[in-house]
């Protein structure tokens, strides 16, 4: 629910201001109350800041016409950032650029405006102009050729380049630096692809858009070459706090449609009746027991096998644990916006990132958790499921081989055994499957194999167990 709308406010400015108004208040006063904002001083360089700044009404200039905005805004934590500071002990001068509004987080090219220039208690908290800047111009002629746009770009936290790591990068807080060394933080080079539908995962832009935000910010009609990647505000709204940590959309719920991480681990978990392509991001289904082909010989049915960790937090239990590394010079600190299950680390336990072997990685979200007793004991039964996996994935490709070519059509409406089987190794084969659901992997593969056998007259290699032995093992 917007309060201001394109369609209601035409042409003309005064028609604007006037409507503007009278929305701010009662619907028979024509007149605001009090005024939209105070003319600020020179030394704050535009920005406006507050108009009240009692706790109990935290009432941004900007938030007197945008209503919706400021409602939503005042739940989330930006908008007590200054009592934060002010409460822990080691509250100084330094602290305050980041817990106030000023040239942080947006296109301000100069130091010490807002908060900075003023030492002005209007300008404390993260408001409005934290992200989209000062709004003085706009405040006095309030239209769309006027409004401070905001930016979706994480960045580098330099000055004027307009974004979330303005604060959130360093030692205190070292999420940008993180998020960068994540696959989430840069755009591969196969993100445009050849359809326009691969953006609407992997591009900043082309998410936001799929998802049907409508909102205006910088950027927002580049050219798919030119979009950011999965940036910060891409998972997380900046005006509410309806879930945790202002995530766009719920990271708990078992619904893919809705599940923050779901929306996009989702694109092709089970096999496409019109082409040969494998499992394009399954991990969402694969978690939940909806991935793979299920052979006619089968007795379970999509949902039956659940992964274990298919419950709470789901993808975040595993992904983004809060005690992953102990903090180094780099300023990663015990987060998890690498967004990576098991990280390799050094020997001192500081995040390295890259491929390493299970040896040199850190299994502590596993203990974290809750659901293992220790790193060595959740490593050891990560090794026994993926040995299992792979034992049962040799023998598939194996019989697949065997398979006549002409099995192997697209376009024919049909999946075959051998297609089938095809696509469950490719669901075998994606990184972390063996934790994702093991249960589920197990039982595509040993069906598969035993379809194989059925329909092309096979015989599978002696001492190769073709039950399900990983239920209920490795706590
Ligand atoms: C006096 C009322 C008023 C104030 C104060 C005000 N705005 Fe606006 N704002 C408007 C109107 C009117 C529009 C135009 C609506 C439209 O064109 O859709 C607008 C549009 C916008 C837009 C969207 C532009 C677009 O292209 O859709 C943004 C972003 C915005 N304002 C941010 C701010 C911020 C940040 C502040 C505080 C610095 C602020 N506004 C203060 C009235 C106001
Ligand atoms: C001017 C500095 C500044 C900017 C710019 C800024 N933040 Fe923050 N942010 C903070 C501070 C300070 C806190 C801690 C507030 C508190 O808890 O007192 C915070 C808290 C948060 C939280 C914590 C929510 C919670 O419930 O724990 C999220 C999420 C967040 N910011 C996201 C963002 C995103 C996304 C952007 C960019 C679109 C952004 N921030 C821009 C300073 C900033
Ligand atoms: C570079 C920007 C930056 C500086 C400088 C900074 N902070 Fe923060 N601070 C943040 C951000 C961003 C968060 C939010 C982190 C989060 O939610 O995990 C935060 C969160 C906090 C919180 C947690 C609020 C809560 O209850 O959840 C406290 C307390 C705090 N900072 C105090 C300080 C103190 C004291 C200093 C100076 C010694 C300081 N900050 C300097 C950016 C900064
Ligand atoms: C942490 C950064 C941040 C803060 C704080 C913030 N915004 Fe925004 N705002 C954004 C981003 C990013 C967008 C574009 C994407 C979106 O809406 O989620 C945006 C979009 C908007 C729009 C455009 C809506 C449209 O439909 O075109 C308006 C208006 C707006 N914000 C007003 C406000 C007001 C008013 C406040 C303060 C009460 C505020 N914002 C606080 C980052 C922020
Ligand atoms: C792929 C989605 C995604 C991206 C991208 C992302 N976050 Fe988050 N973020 C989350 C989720 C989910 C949580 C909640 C984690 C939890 O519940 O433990 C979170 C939590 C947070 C918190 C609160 C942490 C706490 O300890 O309470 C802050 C602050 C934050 N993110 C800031 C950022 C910033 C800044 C960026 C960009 C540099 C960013 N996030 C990028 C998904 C994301
Ligand atoms: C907007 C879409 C989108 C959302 C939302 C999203 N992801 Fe991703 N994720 C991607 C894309 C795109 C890649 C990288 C694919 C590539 O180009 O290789 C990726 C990569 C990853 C990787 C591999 C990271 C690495 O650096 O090796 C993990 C793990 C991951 N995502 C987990 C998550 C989790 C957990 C969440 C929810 C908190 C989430 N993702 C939300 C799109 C998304
Ligand atoms: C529904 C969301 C979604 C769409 C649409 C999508 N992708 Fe992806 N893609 C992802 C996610 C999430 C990942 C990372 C997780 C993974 O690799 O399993 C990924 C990974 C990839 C990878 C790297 C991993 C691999 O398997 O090699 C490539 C390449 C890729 N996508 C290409 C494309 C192309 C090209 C398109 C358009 C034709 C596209 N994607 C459309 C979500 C999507
Ligand atoms: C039980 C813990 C656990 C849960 C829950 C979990 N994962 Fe994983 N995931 C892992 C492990 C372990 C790996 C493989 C090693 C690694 O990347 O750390 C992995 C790997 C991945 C990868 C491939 C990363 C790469 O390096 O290529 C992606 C993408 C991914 N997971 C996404 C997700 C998504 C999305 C969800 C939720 C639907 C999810 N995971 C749930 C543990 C988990």
């Amino acid at each position: 629910m917007r309060p201001i709308t394109r369609s209601v406010f035409g042409a003309s400015a005064a028609a604007v201001l006037l409507f503007a108004v009278a929305g701010c208040v009662d619907e028979k006063k024509v007149f605001v109350e009090r005024p939209f904002f105070e003319q600020p001083a020179a030394a704050a360089a535009g920005f406006i800041g507050y108009t009240d700044t009692t706790t109990a009404n935290k009432q941004t200039a900007c938030g007197n016409c945008h209503v919706a905005h400021q409602a939503g805004w005042k739940q989330t934590a930006h908008s007590h950032a200054w009592a934060d500071l002010k409460a822990n002990a080691h509250a100084a001068a330094t602290c305050e650029a980041c817990h106030t509004t000023g040239q942080l987080g947006n296109a301000a090219t100069t130091a010490n405006v807002g908060y900075g220039g003023t030492q002005d208690l209007r300008y404390m908290d993260v408001q409005c102009e934290a992200c989209h800047g000062a709004g003085l111009d706009h405040a006095q002629k309030p239209d769309g050729s006027t409004a401070p746009l905001a930016s979706i770009a994480a960045d580098t936290g330099k000055l004027g380049t307009a974004g979330c790591s303005g604060c959130h990068s360093g030692t205190h807080d070292g999420f940008a630096e993180e998020w960068r060394a994540s696959l989430h933080g840069t755009v591969q080079s196969h993100a445009i692809g050849s359809t326009a539908t691969c953006i609407n995962c992997h591009t900043g832009q082309g998410a936001l858009a799929a998802w049907g935000v409508t909102a205006n910010y910088k950027g927002k009609t580049d050219a798919p070459a030119q979009h950011v990647a999965i940036t910060c505000a891409v998972c997380h709204d900046a005006h509410s706090d309806k879930f945790a940590a202002q995530t766009r959309y719920a990271v708990t719920t078992s619904d893919t449609l809705t599940n923050l991480c779901m929306k996009c681990h989702m694109r092709r978990s089970v096999p496409d009746m019109t082409s040969s392509s494998g499992p394009h991001a399954p991990e969402g289904p694969t978690l939940l027991g909806q991935a793979g082909w299920i052979p006619p010989n089968a007795t379970f049915k999509y949902g039956d096998l659940k992964g274990t960790h298919a419950t709470g937090d789901m993808c975040v239990t595993c992904h983004m644990s809060k005690t992953n590394f102990a903090q180094d010079t780099k300023g990663y600190l015990n987060v998890g916006h690498t967004f990576q299950a098991t990280p390799c680390v050094d020997s001192k336990g500081q995040f390295v990132g890259g491929a390493c072997t299970d040896d040199l990685r850190s299994f502590k979200s596993c203990t974290v958790s809750g659901c293992h007793g220790s790193e060595a004991a959740a490593r050891s039964a990560y090794a026994t499921a993926e040995l299992r996996l792979n034992t049962l994935v040799a023998e598939a490709n194996r019989l697949i081989a065997l398979v006549p070519k002409t099995e192997f059509k697209t376009n024919d409406n049909l999946i075959t055994a051998g297609e089938g089987a095809t696509f469950n190794v490719g669901i075998a084969t994606k990184p972390g499957a063996a934790a994702h659901n093991p249960f589920l992997t197990e039982a595509l593969l040993t069906t598969s194999i035993q379809a194989l056998k059925t329909q092309y007259k096979l015989t599978s290699t002696p001492g190769v167990v073709l039950t399900n032995v990983l239920q209920g093992h490795g706590k």
